[in-house]
């Protein structure tokens, strides 16, 4: 059992206690998402992620990147950063042509979104592979694998058609090949070096219980919520003991403004089953020092204090008070 635990451990943490062990972001990826709204109206957004940590913005107005983290360019020169710029640039303005030149054409109807997700990411053994991948009205639409564009099967015969054209302009295949497989291994490798003492720091959770509303009669619903910790893999769990409890429930890790996460664990129990229960948190900053809260001793002891000792204490003062007044009265008329 124990070792069981220990490796599951090793799976949640990779390398947990090897010091050059890599914590966070491996991958670099842009998106594009456009919306058409009719033959004349079309608004793109585009931005640069690192995993889930956005470090670019696109300026439509403007065209240009902007820069989220004072690292964000890693080690590329201004002239290539414009360069790139200039590329995106054009390819948005063409894009939107080509979007709303050709509708009728490829008989698409409007309104039409599209999304791009294109960029890299480093593998275990030290390899980087990069992926290019479009989507049409939230399908899978076509993707890029070497050099070749590949229609999705959700894509039908338009995405087939699509791609057969796009393969006749060799001068745009160049390019992209260039930026997915020469420019973006370098970008992310240079990124993930520039950004690293952010990237690959350690910081704390912090943890606090509450009731969620009754999931029905003579039943608590115990939460656990853990926040403000970076990087992203931790562990959660309602304990009674050393036994996990079964029906524990995850919500999804929701990222907190600083590019740190949140996550809340529910346990539904019996209300008379609650006493004895603790949340446990496992996180990799916490170097093994696991935070636990018993579920009744801090949240019973202060609701007795405030519930119970408190307006107790303050009604007889009230009352001790009132006496005295009364009996000061009657001896000074
Ligand atoms: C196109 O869509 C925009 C945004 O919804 C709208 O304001 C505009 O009137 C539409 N134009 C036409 C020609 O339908
Ligand atoms: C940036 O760093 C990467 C990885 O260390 C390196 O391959 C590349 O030559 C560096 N320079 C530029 C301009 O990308």
């Amino acid at each position: 059992m124990l070792l069981l635990s220990f490796q599951l451990l090793a799976v949640l943490f990779p390398g947990g206690d090897s010091e050059d062990a890599f914590q966070g972001p491996t991958s670099f990826r842009v998106i594009q998402i456009s919306s058409f709204a009719n033959s004349t109206w079309a608004h793109s957004q585009g931005s640069g992620w690192l995993d889930d940590l956005q470090i670019h913005g696109w300026d439509s107005d403007s065209g240009t990147a902007t820069l989220l983290k004072p690292w964000s360019k890693g080690n590329i020169s201004d002239e290539e950063f414009a360069e790139l710029e200039e590329i995106i640039r054009v390819y948005f303005y063409r894009f939107t042509q080509d979007i709303q030149g050709s509708a009728t054409k490829f008989q698409l109807k409007f309104p039409i979104e599209t999304q791009v997700t294109a960029g890299c990411e480093l593998r275990s053994g030290g390899s980087i592979v990069s992926f290019f991948r479009g989507a049409l009205g939230g399908l899978d639409f076509l993707s890029a694998e070497k050099d070749t564009c590949v229609p999705a099967p959700e894509g039908g015969s338009r995405a087939q058609h699509i791609c057969k054209l796009i393969m006749q302009y060799p001068a745009v295949i160049n390019i992209v090949r260039k930026l997915l497989f020469d420019t973006c291994p370098r970008y992310l490798l240079g990124v993930l070096d520039a950004g690293k003492a952010e990237l690959q720091r350690q910081v704390k959770p912090e943890a606090w219980l509450s009731s969620g509303p009754s999931p029905g009669p003579g039943r608590l619903l115990l939460v656990c919520h853990v926040s403000g910790f970076y990087p992203k893999p931790v562990w959660v769990r309602w304990m009674r003991g050393e036994q996990e409890q079964p029906g524990t429930r995850h919500s999804d890790l929701l990222p907190n403004a600083d590019w740190t996460w949140y996550l809340r664990t529910t346990l539904d129990v019996a209300a008379g089953e609650a006493a004895g229960l603790s949340c446990r948190v496992k996180h990799s900053s916490l170097e093994g020092q696991d935070i636990i809260l018993h579920w009744g001793h801090s949240i019973s002891t202060a609701s007795i204090i405030l519930a119970i000792i408190v307006p107790s204490l303050i009604l007889l003062l009230c009352v001790a008070l009132w006496y005295k007044r009364r009996w000061s009265f009657q001896n000074n008329p």
